[in-house]
């Protein structure tokens, strides 16, 4: 505020004069005509009727003024702060109604919209494939295993026979759960229910342990970073390769019918020796598609085999590690691939299919009991 002004020289409180005021009064109303919504609105209240605002900072030079000048030029701020004031209510007013009517058609419900279209789900084919795959050796007398998917590498690996620098731990590329010394991963195989298995359970042990695994292969239409396995796992007294056959003939005489070959080539995996691929005769084919001059098949690409898994007899190591004695028992395990054998069983081309969780993909595998 400006010293007192003796001798009221009007030029000095120019703010005051009455050309300034109307060019402020006018301003104000400008802009409040101009502004287009509430927001702008606010700002521009700020701007001519804030405490800032041109009009404002002249109502507080009236102090200044002598006192026989300062009842005219109250009258002549106040009818323009009045004029400002009343602009601001009217467009405030008429801003709000506008508001008012946008959201009421925007925010508006369609009653009678139907309410009960909401597509029916399905259950997966994966967990219903899984689930029968399980069944086959329930039947036989196994029970169901469960293992966590936030493993210790202690049972993805260790006990499993994986060496800390055993090549083998290269051939699954793992998911470490921070900090890499954690010790803990995402499991790699359901093999480390195995070794769960063999700890909590009393002897003998037939058991299937379906889940769900990962690693850090990029979705393509034959890999996914998380899939599913069924991991079997026998030890008794007394079990031979005999008897390892024996289950996985069962299983594919459960899964496909009866009279396919299954047969076995060597292979290598560091919980189990000897160690084997499995395959089995095509479903389709039944191996006829080999011969020379014969209709092209699909399923087995014309090999008359299609591989189903991996499997061995337990190494002792992985009994001695379990505290287990070698001397006495013997085991046999395998390990399916969920996903591999829907695409091969039910002719799925694309393992994005199995991720997208489209119910025009899942819907036509139905129901199974
Ligand atoms: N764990 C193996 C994998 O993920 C599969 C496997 C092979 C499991 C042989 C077994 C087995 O139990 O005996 O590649």
């Amino acid at each position: 505020m400006s010293a007192p002004n003796k001798s009221y020289d009007p030029v000095e409180v120019s703010a005051l004069q009455p050309d300034e005021l109307d060019g402020a009064r006018d301003a104000a109303l400008a802009a409040i005509a101009g502004a287009a919504d509430l927001d702008a609105l606010k700002q521009v209240r700020l701007a001519h009727a804030g405490d800032r605002s041109p009009l404002a900072l002249a109502n507080r030079e009236i102090g200044a003024l002598p006192p026989q000048a300062r009842a005219e030029a109250g009258k002549r701020i106040g009818a323009a702060r009045g004029a400002v004031s009343t602009a601001l209510k009217e467009r405030q007013a008429e801003l709000e109604a506008k508001r008012d009517q946008r959201v009421l058609v925007e925010e508006s419900v369609d009653v009678t919209l139907p309410w009960d279209r909401a597509p029916k789900g399905a259950r997966h084919p994966l967990t219903t494939l899984q689930e029968r795959m399980v069944d086959v050796f329930v039947s036989m007398g196994f029970e169901v295993a469960e293992g966590p998917e936030v493993e210790a590498e202690w049972f993805n690996f260790d006990a499993l026979n994986f060496t800390p620098d055993h090549p083998a731990r290269s051939m699954q590329d793992t998911f470490f759960v921070e900090s890499e010394e954690s010790g803990l991963v995402l499991r790699t195989h359901t093999s480390p229910m195995q070794i769960r298995s063999l700890l909590s359970r009393d002897l003998p042990v037939y058991v299937v342990g379906p889940g769900r695994t990962f690693r850090t292969d990029e979705l393509d239409a034959t890999h996914a970073p998380v899939f599913h396995q069924l991991e079997g796992l026998a030890v008794d007294e007394g079990l031979t390769m005999a008897d390892l056959r024996g289950g996985i003939d069962a299983f594919v005489a459960g899964m496909f019918g009866e009279g396919l070959t299954v047969r076995m080539r060597p292979s290598y995996f560091p919980f189990t020796e000897p160690s084997a691929e499995v395959d089995m005769q095509c479903f389709v084919c039944r191996g006829a598609s080999v011969e020379p001059g014969a209709d092209p098949c699909r399923t087995c690409g014309s090999e008359g085999w299609i591989e189903i898994g991996g499997c061995g007899m337990v190494n002792p190591r992985v009994l001695v590690a379990c505290g287990v004695d070698p001397e006495r028992y013997s085991g046999w395990a395998f390990g399916l691939g969920v996903e591999r054998t829907l695409m091969f069983r039910h002719g799925v081309e694309d393992m994005h299919d199995m991720v997208e969780g489209d119910t025009r993909f899942t819907l036509p595998f139905g129901m199974e009991i």
